[in-house]
């Protein structure tokens, strides 16, 4: 059974409709990525599922139930977690303090136990292989890569069964795309159900086990791995479906 499924969910701000009759199912332990160029629907996808905005029409499953989110929150307690682009850390503070944002180790009176919460931050870092020689330095102080790393450990720390990525590797050169990359591989080992957004088809085929693409609101392709090529995700997201439909109305 998959963790999250959508069953023709349409989303409309007012008349305009952002997403049209959505299907697609999260399996645990699988990366399902979402392509789609600027204005497709991908970050309306994205607040859909992580409780943000309900669905206009449709069906959201979680393990099967129909649920509605209320909110963040609530998509958080039943294990979705959201990494958005322009990532809740806060530079100024340590990678510690923002792995329990929010979330902080307290003791008696309300003391931070500062000590314990260092030392899970360092270790579940070096778990998913990532070598901070120190968790007290700024956030500031990382590369891109290591920033989106960093939230994504969090929300595996926290309990996410389903970790949602809003384009990882957008503002990242190669070598740092190769690390988010790597590290959403490593959550799917660990059995989360990842949910990739991206509009780059090389990154998305490098470790997604199914792809959906969207294009105005719509899903034009939703295969699984095995029934497409990069040549034809690259082709899509090109336009060449559009070069294909122009030329068949030409032939006549
Ligand atoms: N809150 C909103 N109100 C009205 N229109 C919106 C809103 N959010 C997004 N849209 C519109 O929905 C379409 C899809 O947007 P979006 O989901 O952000 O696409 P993407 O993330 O793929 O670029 C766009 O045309 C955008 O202008
Ligand atoms: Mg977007």
């Amino acid at each position: 059974m998959s963790v999250v499924e959508l069953k023709d969910v349409s989303k409309s701000y007012g008349s305009f409709a952002a997403l049209r009759d959505i299907n697609l199912q999260v399996h645990a332990g699988s990366v399902t990525c979402i392509l789609g160029d600027n204005g497709a629907g991908k970050s309306t996808l994205i607040k859909v599922l992580s409780g943000l905005h309900p669905a206009s029409s449709g069906e959201v499953l979680i393990d099967g139930v129909p649920t509605v989110l209320s909110g963040p929150r609530d998509a958080l307690n039943h294990g979705i977690a959201t990494v958005y682009q322009d990532l809740a850390v806060v530079g100024q503070m340590s990678v510690w303090r923002n792995f329990f944002l929010g979330q902080e180790l307290t003791g008696a009176f309300g003391r931070l136990k500062t000590d314990e919460m260092k030392h899970i931050t360092q270790d579940q870092l070096s778990a998913m292989g990532i070598d901070l020689p120190d968790v007290n330095v700024d956030v500031n102080s990382l590369s891109g890569g290591q920033r989106q790393v960093v939230a994504i450990a969090r929300a595996i720390y926290f309990g996410a069964r389903v970790l949602v990525l809003d384009e990882p590797t957008a503002a990242l050169g190669v070598k740092q795309s190769g690390m988010v990359l790597r590290f959403v591989a490593a959550a799917r080992d660990r059995g989360i159900g990842v949910v990739l957004i991206t509009h780059n088809p090389h990154h998305a085929y490098l470790v997604g086990d199914h792809f959906t693409i969207l294009k105005l609101g719509r899903q034009i392709v939703n295969v699984p791995r095995d029934q497409v090529t990069l040549e034809q995700l690259t082709q899509h997201m090109a336009g060449g479906s559009e070069l294909e439909a122009l030329s068949h109305e030409l032939r006549g």
